[in-house]
């Protein structure tokens, strides 16, 4: 079982798409696969098209006195193989419990541990804040995806995040290998090419060679939970997101070797 987190301490950048995405890449794949909402906002959870009012079960149950068994929780969706576990609104209030309830920051990853669901991957869909759930979703991967927008403002948001990266990364002494997605990409803007070159330039291999092109075939996050129709054209959006997924799946194999 790998667990990715998709993180990125700004919004907007993509970071529920590129779950998505990934999500039915790898189940086009074969792969079992278990998408979690970790945003209060629910964004993931509403693109299954699950009503958040009143809330669903879902991630807040695992912070419980009693925590639910991460498979009780997960709900199948139209994509076979694709598996999901909803947000509640509610989750934007662990942080005040956290002072009180201890131990909080790895409820996620403790679950995950005991979790037997047969899920071959993990996706982690955070919200865009450093708090408690994101502190939870980084201890508990593997593997930390950043999408990230191709601008300049952009890059001091992925500058944080590596770098929080880097603190987890100590904190728990095992590797936290980082993939850098660039999303929403315009190749036709001189801007977006030359900050995805100062990209480069800074991360070097930790960013992918290409980029996931704004695509209105995918500017809705619930275009993406619909299963495809045999023999349609995926859009340029999400077959970006295959070859992305190929380039994340090499790098991980290759992780998994040097730990060998
Ligand atoms: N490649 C893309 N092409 C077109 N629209 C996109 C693309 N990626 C994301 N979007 C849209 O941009 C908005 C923000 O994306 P989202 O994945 O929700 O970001 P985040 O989770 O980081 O807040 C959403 O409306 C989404 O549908
Ligand atoms: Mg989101």
């Amino acid at each position: 079982m790998r667990i990715w987190a998709i993180a990125n301490q700004k919004g907007g950048v993509g970071k529920t798409t590129t779950t998505l995405a990934l999500g039915r890449n790898l189940a086009a794949q074969g792969k079992r696969v278990l998408l979690i909402d970790l945003d209060p906002h629910s964004s993931l959870t509403r693109a299954f098209g699950v009503p958040v009012d009143p809330p669903p079960r879902g991630v807040l149950d695992l912070f419980a006195e009693s925590p639910a068994a991460l498979a009780t929780l997960a709900n199948p969706s139209a994509i076979p193989g694709l598996d999901f576990i909803c947000a509640q609104a509610a989750l934007a209030t662990l942080e005040r419990r956290s002072a009180s309830q201890p131990g909080l920051g790895l409820a996620l990853q403790n679950a995950l541990t005991r979790h037997a669901g047969g899920h071959d991957y993990i996706l982690l869909d955070c919200a865009p804040t450093l708090g408690l759930l994101m502190i939870n979703a980084l201890a508990a991967a593997h593997r930390l995806v950043i999408p990230t927008q191709a601008e300049p403002l952009a890059l001091h948001g992925l500058a944080g995040m590596v770098r929080t990266a880097e603190m987890v990364e100590r904190s728990r002494r095992r590797p936290l290998p980082v993939s850098i997605l660039p999303t929403l990409f315009d190749r036709r803007t001189r801007v977006g090419n030359e900050t995805l070159k100062k990209m480069q330039d800074l991360y070097g291999e930790r960013v992918w060679e290409d980029a996931i092109p704004v695509d209105t075939r995918i500017c809705n996050p619930s275009a993406l939970t619909v299963a495809a129709v045999a023999g349609e054209y995926p859009g340029r959006g999400l077959s970006a997101y295959r070859r992305a997924l190929e380039w994340i799946l090499a790098e991980d194999a290759l992780c998994l070797e040097q730990a060998a």
